[in-house]
């Protein structure tokens, strides 16, 4: 590749796009939404690898390995597709798997401004390391995982929002916690 003494290091590296992408998040359950995500950005990269946040502020229904462990079924069909767990720092579990993109959907502007903070951010931490976002489809713009397990507990159907393996695990954890 032709050097570009003018520009910063990494824009010397070659190809980006054709590398290892990690799409993190917790994934409480994964959703409809995050699938179509791995779906489209699976031919952009050599490997993408799924990585659920174990320790998160969040409350959480399923534990992280039961996280990983339903995501990994759902994604199964996807080759080059991995799904990994990491605790800490999400920068240094991109380090620890030579990426050099951080993928992440974008849902509506809403979500731009911590997009942008959190990409602005990551970078700072590892600037080898690029955030690449990707639109929601339309069809999926108003789902999360949160709400899907609400309407879960108060009898809604979410077929719609995930794949039927998740809506038997959900519907199964949920009735256990009425008894
Ligand atoms: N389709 C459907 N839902 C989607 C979606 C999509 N394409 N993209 C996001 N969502 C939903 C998620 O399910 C989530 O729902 P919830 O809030 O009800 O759980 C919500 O949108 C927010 O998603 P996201 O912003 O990805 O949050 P997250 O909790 O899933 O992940 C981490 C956040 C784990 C990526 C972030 O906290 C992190 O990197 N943590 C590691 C620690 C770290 O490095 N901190 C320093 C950061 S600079």
């Amino acid at each position: 590749m032709r050097p570009r003494p003018h520009f910063p290091e990494r824009c010397n590296r070659g190809k980006v796009l054709g590398t290892i992408a990690i799409y993190p998040g917790t994934f409480d359950p994964i959703t409809l939404g995050h699938a179509d995500i791995v779906c489209r950005a699976s031919p952009l990269f050599d490997k993408l690898v799924v990585a659920v946040a174990g320790s998160s502020s969040k409350k959480t229904v399923f534990s992280p390995d039961e996280r990983v462990a339903l995501a990994s079924e759902i994604l199964a069909e996807f080759d080059n597709v991995e799904v990994r767990r990491f605790d800490g720092l999400m920068v240094d579990f991109a380090r620890s798997q030579s990426a050099s993109v951080v993928l992440r959907g974008l849902r509506a502007v809403t979500d731009f401004e911590y997009e942008f903070q959190l990409a602005g951010m990551n970078r700072k931490l590892m600037p080898e390391c690029d955030t690449v976002f990707l639109p929601t489809s339309e069809r999926y713009t108003y789902i999360s995982s949160s709400l899907v397990r609400e309407i879960a507990t108060l009898g809604g159907d979410i077929s719609e929002f995930v794949h039927p393996r998740i809506k038997q695990v959900l519907d199964e954890r949920l009735s256990s916690r009425k008894k």
